[in-house]
């Protein structure tokens, strides 16, 4: 496993000049990380090219974005879109004889979900034809990439992708009943991984979270020699998670939302960091904090560990951006709630002792147990509730600040990366803001 890795101190001003370009390979969603280091890209006056994961209509053929999808994507982003869908995976890829996984699990009843079989090697199929799919359309995407490139200038892909859980009904119910079920609707994560549908779901996994990182390594194999030949560099980072410390006590404690079912994936992903690092490419994958984005939604608890961050601003330096950042919260809270009984909470279902076997870094990632959601769940909610209005709470902007934070070290450390994988925890975050 990667040794634990934190940043201890803010990377020096990368060499990134006016002109250079950042690839986001990823879509961009408006609360996701990637804002943060596109945010400083635009500040550096790079040029910015974005990618597509695609549209499917009703489950159906994977397409390009419309002329009016593109128009909406490339405001967000504020660069231009290579209009070619980049989704991974193979839940909707059909096997040889026509038929996908997805299609495979219609008949299944709700009950039946532990007996699901999908037959010998139809799996592998698929996802040989995902596979295949995904590299073509990322060869027509380096094709078209190529006019953005600037004679001499530098060149830093940002890789977002994650994601996989395959897209069929029979599913909603099972994850609901692992991350947000108590009492009887408990399912423990265990039991669903150990069957076909969680085997199916990690191979899912993998593809989207980790190995779309190595395709677009070895897919960029040749652009990188014409780039490096004209005079110019090729630099590679990935957002990861692999758990993150956050101030406890008085002190940053490494603690992670259970159950992270994608944690293997993640791994996966370090491990291609790694073997790129080994051959002396500049690839590099940063473990990021909890945060809410459109992808951790389903996650309810995810956003506990966020809560600290307020007191690591303080920690770190205080003085007005930290002051700044606890009057926009108090602000958003219900009348007479104060912030230190909000930070209370957090720190109290955080240092609590049912928690205190899940800071267990080398067994990670665990599955969850039945105390554990329901403690998890509960708190989340009584958390959420203090603030006024729900589609205005407070960890949505703790989060705005902390991708802020990331996107600036990525951003920095990305030009000399100290080491293929690195995490970000709370205290360099809050140190780059308020310094
Ligand atoms: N949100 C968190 O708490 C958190 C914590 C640590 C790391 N991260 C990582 O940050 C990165 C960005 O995630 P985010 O949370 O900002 O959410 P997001 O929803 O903004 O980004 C998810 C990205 O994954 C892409 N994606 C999803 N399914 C895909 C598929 N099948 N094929 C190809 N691409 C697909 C989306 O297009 C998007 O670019 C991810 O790698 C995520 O794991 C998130």
């Amino acid at each position: 496993m990667t040794a634990y890795s934190p940043m201890t101190n803010l990377p020096e001003a990368p060499g990134y000049k006016k002109g250079d370009l950042l690839v986001l390979f990823g879509e961009l969603f408006g609360r996701g990380y990637a804002n943060g280091i596109v945010d400083e890209a635009r500040r550096a006056g790079m040029t910015v090219v974005g990618a597509t994961v695609g549209r499917r209509d009703n489950g159906g053929e994977l397409r390009p974005l419309t002329t009016g999808e593109l128009a909406e994507a490339e405001a967000l982003l504020g660069g231009k879109i290579i209009n070619i869908p980049l989704e991974a995976g193979f839940d909707l890829e059909p096997a040889d004889d026509g038929v996908s996984p997805v299609e495979r699990l219609k008949g299944i009843k709700p009950d039946e979900w532990e007996s699901a079989r999908f037959g010998e090697g139809l799996l592998e199929q698929s996802r040989c034809n995902g596979v295949a799919r995904f590299e073509a359309n990322l060869e027509r995407f380096v094709a078209e990439l190529k006019p953005f490139i600037p004679a001499g200038g530098s060149v830093l892909f940002v890789h977002t992708m994650a994601g996989g859980i395959p897209r069929v009904r029979l599913f909603m119910p099972l994850l609901n009943r692992i991350f947000k079920g108590t009492g009887d609707k408990f399912l423990p994560s265990e039991r669903f991984w150990n069957s076909e549908l969680g085997r199916f779901s990690q191979l899912n996994f993998n593809e989207v979270t980790a190995d779309t990182f190595g395709r677009l390594l070895e897919g960029t194999v040749a652009l990188r020699g014409e780039i490096e030949a004209r005079g110019g560099a090729v630099r590679y980072a990935a957002y990861g998670y692999h758990g993150c410390a956050v101030l406890l006590g008085g002190e940053y404690v490494w603690q992670s939302y259970t159950p992270y079912v994608q944690g293997e994936a993640k791994m996966r992903l370090e491990g291609i960091a790694e073997a790129a690092w080994q051959q002396g490419v500049k690839a590099a994958v940063y473990n990021c904090p909890e945060i809410q984005t459109n992808s951790s939604t389903l996650f309810l608890g995810v956003e506990l560990s966020l809560y600290p961050f307020l007191s690591a601003l303080e920690r770190e330096g205080g003085g007005e951006m930290a002051e700044q950042a606890k009057r926009e919260c108090a602000q958003l809270l219900k009348e007479g709630v104060t912030l230190d009984r909000m930070l209370a909470l957090a720190e109290e279902y955080l240092v609590s002792p049912l928690m205190a076997g899940f800071r267990d870094f080398a067994a990670w990632p665990q599955h969850n147990t039945k105390e554990q959601m329901a403690f998890m769940l509960e708190r989340s909610q009584e958390l959420m509730a203090l603030s006024a209005d729900q589609k205005r709470v407070v960890c949505a902007e703790l989060s705005r600040l902390v991708f802020q934070g990331v996107g600036r070290l990525m951003f920095d450390d990305s030009w000399s990366p100290r080491g293929a994988v690195t995490w970000l925890n709370h205290d360099i975050i809050a140190r780059r803001l308020v310094s």
